[in-house]
């Protein structure tokens, strides 16, 4: 694994070329944004915490069928990954009504969706990362309609798997990201990261809203003890497997 270039460096990760051409090396950073970077701090200890849940998450994941882009975890802050082009598109799958599905639609906090929702996002910092309809999407050329019908598809998949793994260690999955990308064998790959990052996930034994928030969402409203609920969501996840 010689010849490490940074490839890219995004707000939680920085990927990294391997002597392997079809391989990449993604560190996770402690570094911590909100609200399109308008909000920076460190989470302590993120970057390993987050790799080990997400190799955890991918490995489960690929063993019930999801192909996804995950090698290895070389390191405690390093994932070796599939080499893939990442479509321009976070896939948000709702359970419950939290975040800016309750700003924008007035749903009340915490009402459980009679189905899960899933929804597109333009990957795309300067316009602050708008959500899309299915014409804006196929319009935009960011997927055709059969990749479409796959992504949504593979994130209810993924859902039903992660609602089941979270319940075992007593969190409630609300909400969370994903991020899919093509490989040079044109496969589509589940990419990026899951973490305590990109979901929203409830201790199901705290009833207080803000007490059961174990997500990032601690630190987007200063809710405090960040580190510790990452923590706890990776103590859970291990004894859960
Ligand atoms: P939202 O309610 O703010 O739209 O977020 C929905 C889910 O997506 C939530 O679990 C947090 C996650 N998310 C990310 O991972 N990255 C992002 O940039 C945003 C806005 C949300």
């Amino acid at each position: 694994m010689s010849e490490e270039q940074k490839l890219y460096e995004g707000k939680a990760k920085i990927l990294y070329t391997t002597d392997d051409p079809e391989i990449l090396l993604a560190h996770f950073k402690d570094d911590a944004t909100a609200f399109n970077a308008q909000k920076r701090g460190q989470i302590a200890g993120k970057g390993e915490i987050n790799c080990a849940i997400a190799s955890q998450l991918f490995e489960l994941l690929e063993a019930k069928g999801i192909s996804t882009h995950f090698i290895d975890r070389p390191a405690p802050n390093q994932m070796r990954v599939k080499r893939v082009q990442i479509l321009p598109l976070e896939v948000v799958v709702r359970n419950i009504a939290a975040g800016s599905l309750c700003q924008q639609t007035g749903l009340p906090l915490g009402k459980v969706l009679p189905n899960p929702l899933v929804e597109f996002y333009l990957k795309n910092d300067a316009l602050g990362d708008p959500l899309l309809t299915r014409d804006r999407l196929l319009l935009l050329e960011l997927a055709t309609p059969q990749q479409l019908n796959q992504l949504t598809e593979q994130a209810l998949r993924i859902n039903q798997l992660l609602i089941a793994f979270f319940q075992d260690c007593s969190i409630t999955l609300v909400d969370f990201k994903l991020e899919f990308g093509i490989s040079s064998s044109q496969q589509l790959l589940l990419a990026d990261e899951i973490s305590p990052d990109t979901c929203r996930l409830w201790n199901q034994a705290e009833t207080d809203p803000d007490k059961r928030v174990m997500d990032k969402d601690r630190f987007r409203r200063d809710l405090g003890n960040v580190e510790d609920a990452y923590q706890q969501v990776l103590e859970r996840v291990l004894a859960a497997l």
